[in-house]
């Protein structure tokens, strides 16, 4: 699976990008306006920082406007993956930008019928968003799962892209359920790497290892 980052933090970016686990990142308006920075400079950063899909959100809502700024923003680099919410206009402009050779992202897809539309209008990635889900009340787990049994049965070439992850166990389960993507927050991912019992055994190995007066490197 896919790990990409969900931020327009490029501090946290490079960081992250830094370990050689992160192969993209996901943006929308609300991080972009979160960070303060211009945002065709901020988005060149971020595809300079990331080897894999950088993905820009478009905010137009016709369908013409929405390939206008979809072609703008490809062509800051090629890793660019333009982002469109799913419904009619979204979805027009999808099938456009991906005749263009553009990747697409589909994005705030809350059930299996906007998916299958999104994957026949041949999207790169389709973009459940699984916490807002659970937020109402609804699986956003099973939601996505079952997105990802019928591009599989029908034997759609769109990738599910888990969204809106909360936890740990959301990035688990994405890829039990064999989502091909999974966007997650720094602080997520921050958490993905820690155990208590981890830093207890560390503890308690770096403790012997002092007592025994021993070290590796030559000083
Ligand atoms: C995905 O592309 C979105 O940026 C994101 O996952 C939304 O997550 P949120 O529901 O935590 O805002």
């Amino acid at each position: 699976m896919k790990v990409f980052l969900d931020t327009a933090d490029l501090s946290e970016i490079e960081a992250l990008a830094a370990t050689g686990l992160v192969d993209g990142v996901t943006t929308n308006p609300s991080l972009v306006a979160r960070s303060g920075r211009p945002y065709k400079t901020l988005l060149g950063e971020i595809c300079a920082t990331v080897p894999g899909p950088v993905s820009a959100e478009v905010t137009a809502l016709d369908a013409a406007t929405m390939v206008e700024e979809g072609r703008v923003l490809a062509g800051i680099a090629h890793n660019i993956t333009v982002k469109v919410p799913v419904g009619e206009a979204g979805l027009k402009a999808c099938a456009t930008l991906r005749e263009e050779g553009i990747m697409v992202n589909v994005t705030l897809c809350f059930n299996a019928a906007q998916a299958l539309l999104a994957a026949k209008a041949q999207a790169t990635f389709v973009s459940p968003f699984i916490g807002r889900l659970d937020d109402v009340g609804a699986d956003g787990i099973g939601v996505m799962a079952d997105m990802v049994r019928l591009f599989a049965t029908h034997g759609l070439r769109s990738q599910v892209l888990a969204s809106s992850l909360r936890h740990p166990e959301h990035v688990v389960a994405a890829a039990r359920a064999g989502a091909q993507a999974a966007t997650v927050p720094p602080a997520v991912m921050h958490q993905l790497f820690a155990h208590p019992l981890t830093d207890r055994g560390l503890d308690a190995f770096l403790a012997d290892w002092a007592a025994s007066g021993q070290q590796i490197l030559d000083t």
